[in-house]
């Protein structure tokens, strides 16, 4: 291509196209907020070029696995993803969804996760959406709608299932809301306010999310013991509802489970319906989530995250406040209630099959709302292509970057995203594969990874050099069959 021009041009860079290609050296031409051409561009003109030889050129990461439904709107710099190369977030897991939700008492957990009473102010999707907008966020938002959220709405007592009617309304407000653009169905059978839905119920609602191309994501009822019915269940309901399944944070919980991973992959391998079957998973050998008394065996290590009645006890082990309390485990959780934890009750080898298997995505499952935050927050990306690919080779690069952009792209039906092609937008990061590491851990969880260069967010350069340029460029993603 002679004397095109670009409003900005990328020189040398080492190409992964986020298809799983062969990386090549190549540039990449970028004209408004689109990709307008990869190649040899070496004749072209352009308002900025860039060298950035030796580095690594790709599409924006997408987290799939996210709860910043909130903090887009109230902390839009997004800081935690622009710095390791998230481009988009996928907001609503886990059954809990901002949108369609207005609350005038505390939110029911774990809807506390996302924020406080006076942060639910969403009558519908579409104001949701519009408040994403008006907001500017430095990402692009894609949002799921929470089976528990619709719950909290539509059924009178959480801890029962929905009857006819209250089934019925849920339906009803999803249809809404998928009209109005969401890409899907999430659940979190796991949690108390949603364990009592029955497999029916849920079904009864990802019919209507299939109705809209929608995909149905679930933190599965048990990933402990019962790991083998959960799935099972899982795939109950996306065959009848005929959309596709993405397991959210899949793993092998709590120390008798350890060691069952290739069982689980095998069990996802050989079902009938493994072609529609996906997953994601974060790096990390530990959970987190909410202080949950059922999960205090005294054996494993539970690290607090946040307490409300103890601030001070946040940072500590369990076993550690327990002790300097003269207390039981248990009796000092209570204490520290609502409080929030880190689990370490996964083990690696079994995180690391998951993690390398072809059809998991990369998913950071982030708590923006706790002080001490589990390092997954701001690690998770850099941590894939640093630790896992080019330390411990458990993929190629390439496949790295695949599972984090065109595989996700594809499966959330995001258009025009997850590949470096002529005529899709310009969500890139550069990051320089010798560096690229996670820094943030448990004892220090809030510091930016090293090794990114840029992140470009529709054609705009939103972090250079280890700083947001202030630039916030994200976009609100629609589902493509939505009617606005
Ligand atoms: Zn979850
Ligand atoms: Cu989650």
């Amino acid at each position: 291509m002679a004397n095109a021009t670009f409003d900005l041009l990328l020189t040398g860079g080492m190409i992964v196209d986020g298809a799983n290609s062969p990386s090549f050296e190549g540039d990449v031409g970028i004209l408004g907020d689109r990709i307008a051409a990869v190649g040899d561009l070496r004749n072209a003109v352009a308002k900025l070029v860039i060298n950035v030889a030796g580095k690594v050129v790709c599409p924006g990461f997408i987290d799939v696995h996210t709860h910043d439904d909130i903090v887009v709107l109230v902390k839009p710099d997004c800081f935690p993803k622009v710095s390791q190369g998230v481009t988009t977030v996928i907001v609503g897991n886990c059954g809990i969804s901002a949108a369609p939700l207005q609350l005038a008492k505390d939110p029911p957990e774990p809807l506390n996760l996302l924020g406080e009473k006076s942060d639910f102010v969403f009558e519908s999707f579409r104001q949701y959406a519009e408040m994403v907008e008006a907001a500017r966020p430095a990402v692009n938002t894609a949002a799921l709608v929470g089976h528990t959220s619709l719950r909290v709405k539509h059924v009178g007592e959480l801890s029962r299932t929905a009857t006819t009617r209250e089934t019925a309304s849920m339906q009803k407000e999803l249809e809404k809301a998928m009209a109005e653009g969401s890409i899907g169905l999430s659940t979190g059978l796991a949690y108390k306010n949603a364990f009592a839905a029955t497999t029916d119920e849920v079904s009864q609602l990802a019919r209507v999310a299939a109705k809209y191309g929608g995909i149905y994501a679930t933190h599965m009822r048990d990933e402990f013991d019962g790991i083998l019915e959960a799935l099972e269940e899982s795939i109950t309901i996306g065959s009848e509802a005929k959309l596709p399944i993405v397991i959210s944070h899949l793993k092998c919980a709590g120390p008798k489970n350890w060691g069952r991973s290739g069982e689980v992959l095998a069990a996802i391998e050989s079902s009938h319906y493994h072609d529609h079957l996906y997953m994601d998973c974060y790096p990390y050998n530990a959970g987190s989530s909410n202080l949950d008394l059922n999960q205090v065996d005294e054996q494993v290590d539970i690290l607090i995250t946040r307490s409300d009645p103890h601030p001070e006890q946040v940072q500590k082990l369990l076993a550690q406040i327990a002790q300097e309390w003269g207390v039981s485990q248990r009796e000092a959780a209570q204490r520290l209630m609502p409080a929030g934890a880190v689990y370490f009750s996964i083990d690696e080898q079994d995180m690391r099959a998951i993690l390398g298997h072809e059809k998991v995505m990369i998913g950071s499952d982030g708590l923006p709302c706790d002080p001490h935050p589990h390092p997954r927050l701001f690690g998770t990306f850099p941590r894939v292509l640093g630790k896992y690919s080019r330390e411990e080779a458990l993929f190629p690069l390439r496949g790295a970057i695949h599972k984090m952009t065109g595989l996700p792209a594809s499966i959330f039906n995001l258009r025009d995203r997850g590949e470096l092609k002529s005529g899709y937008f310009a969500d890139i990061v550069v990051f320089d594969p010798i560096e690229i590491r996670d820094v943030a851990t448990f004892e220090s969880p809030n510091q930016k990874s090293i090794g990114i260069e840029y992140v470009l967010v529709n054609g705009v350069i939103t972090f250079r050099h280890g700083h947001t340029t202030g630039e916030r460029a994200g976009r609100y993603i629609r589902n493509s069959s939505s009617t606005n």
